[in-house]
């Protein structure tokens, strides 16, 4: 699924950053991906991508 039509930019890249690159925020996830620059609507829906990775994260280690 794209999140950001204006770069190309879909929810499994956003994942892979957060997994791999220890991405944890927009800023940091910006610095790594081309998104939000130009009309900035993926900005919230790449946020929830975030968390809700993170929050995925949290719970495999808790069960590990
Ligand atoms: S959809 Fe991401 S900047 Fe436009």
């Amino acid at each position: 699924m794209f999140v950001c039509m204006c770069y190309g930019v879909t929810d499994k890249d956003i994942k892979n950053a957060v997994e791999q690159d220890g991405v944890g925020n927009i800023r940091e996830l910006r610095q790594q991906l081309d998104l939000g620059n130009q009309c900035g609507k993926c900005i919230q829906m790449a946020q929830q991508i975030i968390d809700s990775t993170i929050i995925d994260e949290t719970l495999f280690k808790e069960v590990c």
